[in-house]
């Protein structure tokens, strides 16, 4: 079969809530005409409506031209029966997540449209193979999964279901380029790219919140810190717990209780009390009016503490930070390259990059900080004291780390810290999805950059640290922790035979 062209088809939407109405803004912008169905009474004509109002509002910005607004809004055509849907040459389905509902509807279409139709979904979590069981002609069913808001973000994921059509997928690819989308392959497995990889980012957090090694705060601090839009607390705030513990639960079940997905009991509880976030006044923070706001501390400089030798370890970016922040405060130092850690050593007391192993483990004069991926002054930075340290150490990590220009943070000892742990279970999700050909690497960079704003993708970090150290970290949190969760990636393993790091 060669790849359709979808370019100037008419498009069917079904269902004119928060995506479909998204969803069919784009497609007139791109020329087509557009059918609108909603099960419930008015609502098609509703989003018509306001679908106006937003273009008159473009208008208004001096974004869009009076004729062309009156003439898109001419394209859109607001249905009362499925039956009158008959010309779609491509049907997008946006109605409620619930697999049997969204089966009951294609296998409806099928009878309306034309054989040529090209069938696609937005669902964000149903297997695209399981919707299409039960059709006449499976293969023309293919996951077309915008994001929210559907006119502002850039990502499509088009997800294969096991008997989708290539070129079913490709015609699809392509359509979503044409509306200025950046489309990216994923196969129909849980949670697809974006709501696969993007969990250890809540996980991470609240793994460290159950062991209250830090408070809410600090964690979105640090993380915002190294360029992420919004830290976890905030982000889960934001979507609401109820919304983002369902995703984590049904990527879990999904999986087969795989322990790599178990939610967490911090999210679950503050479920259970309907602390949901912002749309209930509270969740990890207080958004009632009376509420007092939490923060960190303000950066503080601090000068140096005195040593007699001062030594960076090892190389690479952290090392030849330091050592460019050592001298920008004018101390003498040495340099150790070929040193098996990173971080400074100050009269034989370690300051050291976190490796996975916690602060105790490593002795007693040793502090860890957690991975500075930002060269940003005065950006916050996680750190812990090794549990034998004593006090004049504890100070005087805090000082020096003040002292490089990081906002530090003190949190319990624990393996991986924060930024390091979350960046390398990325990394990890990413790496097995991979594997498992879900997506390609480039597909996976692109989705998480589009579909969550992530300040870089997971093989872009990968590239930036090393596979290697991420490895070494991971095998240090399984080993504290002894579960699957940690397990590293195979694709992690193969990569350090294949660049000569492991014989
Ligand atoms: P919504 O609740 O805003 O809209 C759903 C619409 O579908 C409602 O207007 C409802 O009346 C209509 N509907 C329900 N059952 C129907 C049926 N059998 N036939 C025709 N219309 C029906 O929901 P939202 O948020 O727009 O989500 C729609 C789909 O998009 C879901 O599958 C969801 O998982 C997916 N999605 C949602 C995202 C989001 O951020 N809200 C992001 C990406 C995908």
């Amino acid at each position: 079969m060669t790849t359709p062209s979808l370019t100037a088809v008419p498009v069917l939407i079904i269902g004119t809530g928060i995506m479909g109405a998204g969803i069919a803004q784009v497609s007139v912008q791109a020329g087509h005409t557009v059918l609108l169905y909603d099960a419930r009474e008015g609502a098609a004509t509703e989003a018509k409506a306001k679908l106006g109002q937003t273009f008159t509002m473009l208008v208004d910005k001096g974004k869009l031209s009076a004729d062309k607004a009156s003439a898109m809004l001419d394209k859109v055509q607001a249905i009362h029966d499925l039956s009158e849907a008959k010309t779609a040459g491509l049907a997008i389905e946006a109605i409620v997540e619930n697999l049997a509902v969204k089966r009951s509807l294609f296998q409806q279409l099928e009878g309306i449209v034309s054989p040529e139709c090209v069938l696609a979904t937005n669902t964000s979590s149903i297997s695209v193979t399981a919707i299409a069981n039960g059709l006449k002609h499976p293969e023309r069913l293919v996951g077309m999964h915008f994001f929210n808001p559907v006119p502002l973000m850039k990502l499509v994921e088009v997800v294969s279901g096991l008997q989708t059509q290539k070129a079913i997928a490709e015609a699809i690819f392509e359509l979503s380029q044409s509306w200025g989308k950046t489309p990216v392959y994923a196969r129909s497995t849980p949670g697809f790219i974006v709501n696969r990889i993007a969990r250890p980012f809540y996980a991470e957090t609240l793994a460290l919140l159950h062991e209250h090694a830090l408070r809410p705060v600090v964690a979105d601090a640090c993380l915002r810190a190294v360029g992420f839009r919004m830290g976890p607390c905030e982000l889960m705030d934001l979507i609401g717990h109820d919304t983002n513990f369902s995703v984590t639960r049904s990527v879990y079940e999904a999986n087969f209780y795989d322990k790599r997905y178990v939610p967490s009991l911090v999210q679950a509880e503050l479920v259970d009390g309907g602390l949901l976030g912002r749309k209930t006044g509270q969740g990890f923070y207080d958004y009632r009016e009376t509420a007092l706001k939490p923060s960190i501390a303000e950066y503080v400089a601090a000068p140096m503490p005195t040593a007699q030798d001062v030594t960076v370890m090892g190389q690479g970016r952290v090392a030849d930070l330091l050592a460019r922040r050592l001298k920008d405060l004018q101390i003498n130092f040495t340099q150790l390259e070929d040193a098996d850690w990173i971080g400074i050593d100050l009269d034989g007391a370690q300051l050291r990059l976190t490796d996975g192993r916690t602060a105790t483990q490593l002795g007693k004069q040793v502090a860890v900080f957690d991975l500075p991926l930002s060269d940003a002054p005065a950006s916050a930075l996680a750190w812990a004291i090794s549990g034998r340290a004593n006090r004049e150490w504890q100070d005087k990590a805090q000082q020096c780390l003040q002292a490089l220009g990081f906002n530090a943070q003190q949190v319990a000892d624990t393996p991986g810290l924060l930024v390091a742990r979350t960046i390398a279970m990325l990394i990890n999700e990413a790496a097995d999805a991979v594997q498992q050909q879900v997506c390609t690497p480039e597909g996976a960079d692109a989705a998480m950059k589009l579909g969550v704003n992530y300040p870089a993708g997971p093989f872009e970090w990968l590239a930036q640290w090393d596979s290697q150290s991420v490895v070494r970290l991971l095998n240090a949190l399984d080993q504290h922790y002894r579960g699957e969760r940690y397990r590293v990636s195979p694709w992690l393993v193969q990569q350090q035979y294949l660049h000569g790091l492991m014989e």
